[in-house]
């Protein structure tokens, strides 16, 4: 690919598996063979380098004052200036690998006052576009076939400019009637971002998660999803899974467990197929 594409996992709302999403495709478009970075802008708590088995390191370094620069950096009004200083590569220390082979830039506590900062930017249009020109103008450069962003569970100046950047946005649902209700509350959103200024944010993967089948109830939300949004339903859902979220305790995903159930088997084919429905919808758009 010759293209850094990018996404954004949102909904309106915690625990319906942003975190879990971003880490899971991620890896799996890792495994068909792309160059994945995934970035947090989902709180100080570190969700997805816990993910990876990565945040202890990284708090470590937070406390010793040496996690600098980091992802709270790069929307400050001197970041050009300070990514000049740190010479041919800027983004060195900002990014780690991590042993399932995506790369991932983590969360900083330095998340805490963006919402506020960014708010204190007047104009609209550069409060919600500091991501993408950071994206622009040093990720992109970099090579990354996909940059995957996990935002926060609810709609605030860092979640739109993880929006903005990104063009498209991944929305994990649990099968229930607030769920239906938040992501259409969603698309209205979307639409509204793009009405008001001109940029196209569409919503690119729903992906029904924690699906429990043998509940009819289930069922039912499977079809009415696939009815409400067929341009952007996931080929396959992925179901609840216990070993997902023991998985996720022991600072790994699915795709790493050595002795996977059949739910954590079928998760895993999910979100392959998803992976791929992510990329070609992607690229079939004209998102540059
Ligand atoms: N398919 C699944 N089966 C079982 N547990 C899951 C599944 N997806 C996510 N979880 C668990 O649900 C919790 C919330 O998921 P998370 O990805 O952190 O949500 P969010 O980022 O939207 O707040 C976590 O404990 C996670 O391990
Ligand atoms: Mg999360």
């Amino acid at each position: 690919m010759d293209q850094t594409y990018r996404a954004a996992a949102f909904l309106d709302k915690g625990g319906t598996g942003k975190t879990t999403t971003v880490a899971h495709v991620g890896v799996a478009a890792q495994h068909r063979g792309h160059d994945v970075l995934l970035i947090d802008l989902a709180g100080k708590q570190g969700d997805l380098a816990k993910h990876f088995g990565v945040w202890d390191d990284y708090q470590q370094a937070i406390e010793q004052d040496e996690a600098w620069p980091n992802i709270s950096t790069v929307f400050d009004d001197s970041w050009s200036t300070i990514a000049e200083k740190l010479g041919e590569d800027p983004l060195a220390d900002l990014v780690i690998e991590t042993d399932e082979g995506v790369d991932l830039i983590p969360a900083h506590p330095g998340l805490d006052t963006l919402d506020s900062e960014l708010g204190n930017i007047d104009d609209a249009r550069k409060r919600y576009s500091r991501l993408e020109e950071f994206l622009d103008n040093y990720v992109d450069p970099l090579g990354y076939d996909i940059v995957l962003i996990d935002l926060p569970g609810m709609t605030n100046n860092v979640s739109y400019n993880g929006l903005w950047a990104a063009g498209h946005a991944i929305t994990p649902v649990e099968m229930g009637p607030f769920e239906a209700e938040q992501a259409d509350a969603l698309r209205q959103d979307l639409n509204k971002i793009a009405d008001n200024f001109a940029v196209e944010i569409e919503l690119a993967l729903v992906l029904p998660n924690k699906v429990d089948t043998r509940t009819k109830l289930a069922e039912e939300y499977l079809a009415a999803f696939k009815d409400e949004y067929p341009e952007a339903i996931a080929p396959d859902y992925v179901p609840y899974s216990q070993d997902i979220r023991n998985a996720a305790q022991r600072g790994m995903t699915a795709f790493s467990l050595e002795d996977p159930s059949s739910t954590a088997r079928h998760a895993k084919e999910t979100y392959l197929g998803a992976a791929d429905t992510l990329l070609d919808r992607l690229g079939g758009g004209d998102h540059a």
